[in-house]
């Protein structure tokens, strides 16, 4: 918790001796109600793996979820929240860090994705290691090289807290801070964040049109990229080997769960929305920019075992085709949802 927060809540305690009678306006209730939250599933989208299911949406339990989220006590050292590897203006990955920063500055073996449209994934993690959203954040609280802490601590460090006893008695009936309500705030946190309104969107809405240049890339991109990288979502949620070569981290990926000789250096395909916001790219940020991502297609791809068959000749694009699909791509960047501030810290 910031500062600020601190010292606004000595405020408002200070302000209550004197006005007893009076609602307590310390929780930010209304504020929530200002800008309230909801779920829509947008137009010509599959249903989603996540509906809030025994876990209904509501804007108290998402408020808190971001509190949760943004809350530095979730480290051993409290220095590292959620959102210090997921920054709202990267489209909630990691900017600049090929592989994420946690505790003590660790780095790990692995790039930070962005968090958007999760509650479509039928996995997480870049091996799909962990298979629901309520049950995910376990792990980077618990990973010694990102917050490196316990769920017992955490309760008791967030417990005495006042804002958080009228928050998750707003949220969940009653003050009593429980590792349950705690992922299920971050689950209607993270879920809720929905990126569909890029100019690719409105396009198919009929609210904007693509130039030709922005129309071609679009055909590229159909022949070329949505095979794997599927509209709406531009993923189509499977693990595939698009031909990098094994570094010295020696990740072998999907296999790392199914220990299966055929999943060797499989990734989850990531979606190509918000790549301007995403950058450095691949598993592990290895790959700087989009004009290197297309020469790695052209000429980098790395013959092995269980490279996907589509890629064995790579992609070869000539220099309009190339302008022509970063075009395109760029109709992918959603900066509304970006700017949303109903996703950043204290608002
Ligand atoms: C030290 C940096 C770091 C911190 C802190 C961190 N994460 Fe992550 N997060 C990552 C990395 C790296 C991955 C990918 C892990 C992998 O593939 O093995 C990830 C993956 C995820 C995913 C899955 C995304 C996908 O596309 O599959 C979600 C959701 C997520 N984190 C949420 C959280 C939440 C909630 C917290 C706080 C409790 C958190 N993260 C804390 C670095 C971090
Ligand atoms: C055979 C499936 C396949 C095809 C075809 C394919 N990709 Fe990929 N793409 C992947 C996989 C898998 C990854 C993740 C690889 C990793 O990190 O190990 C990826 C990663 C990317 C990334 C990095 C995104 C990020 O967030 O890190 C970009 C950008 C990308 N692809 C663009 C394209 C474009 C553009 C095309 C078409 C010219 C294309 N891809 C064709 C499977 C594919």
């Amino acid at each position: 918790m910031s500062k600020s927060v601190h010292t606004a809540a000595m405020m408002v305690l200070i302000a209550g001796l004197f006005t007893a009678c009076k609602p307590d306006p310390s929780f930010d209730i209304k504020a929530t109600k200002e800008e309230s939250i909801s779920f829509v599933v947008p137009q010509g989208w599959p249903a989603p793996a996540y509906n809030f299911e025994n876990n209904t949406l509501t804007n108290a339990g998402f408020y808190l979820g971001r509190k949760l989220f943004y809350d530095n006590r979730f480290s051993r050292d409290n220095s590292t929240s959620c959102g210090s590897c997921h920054q709202a203006f990267a489209a909630f990955a990691q900017a600049d860090h090929d592989l994420s920063h946690g505790v003590d500055g660790l780095v790990g073996n692995r790039n930070s994705p962005p968090i958007f449209n999760m509650n479509w994934h039928t996995s997480y993690f870049w091996d799909g290691g962990v298979n629901h959203i309520e049950s995910q954040p376990i792990n980077p609280i618990q990973n010694p090289v990102e917050m490196d802490e316990n769920l017992p601590n955490i309760i008791a460090k967030l417990s005495g807290d006042e804002q958080y006893k009228k928050m998750f008695k707003a949220a969940w009936g009653d003050e009593t801070v429980t590792s349950q309500r705690i992922f299920k705030s971050m689950a209607q946190f993270m879920g809720a964040m929905v990126s569909a309104n890029a100019r690719y969107d409105q396009y198919k809405r009929g609210d904007a049109v693509l130039t030709p240049e922005e129309e071609n890339g679009l055909d590229i991109y159909n022949g070329k990229c949505a095979s794997c990288h599927t509209a709406p979502l531009f993923t189509d949620f499977s693990y595939r080997n698009n031909g990098l070569t094994v570094t010295a981290l020696n990740d072998s990926g999907r296999a790392r769960i199914t220990h299966a000789p055929q999943d060797m250096q499989k990734f989850k395909v990531p979606s190509l929305r918000n790549l301007k916001y995403t950058a450095p790219y691949m598993h592990d940020g290895r790959i700087k920019t989009l004009e290197k991502v297309l020469d790695h297609y052209a000429n980098g791809i790395h013959q092995s075992a269980t490279l996907d068959p589509q890629l064995q000749n790579g992609i070869q694009l000539n220099q309009q085709q190339r302008s022509d699909l970063l075009a395109f791509l760029n109709t992918l960047n959603d900066e509304s949802f970006v700017k949303d501030k109903r996703f950043h810290e204290n608002q």
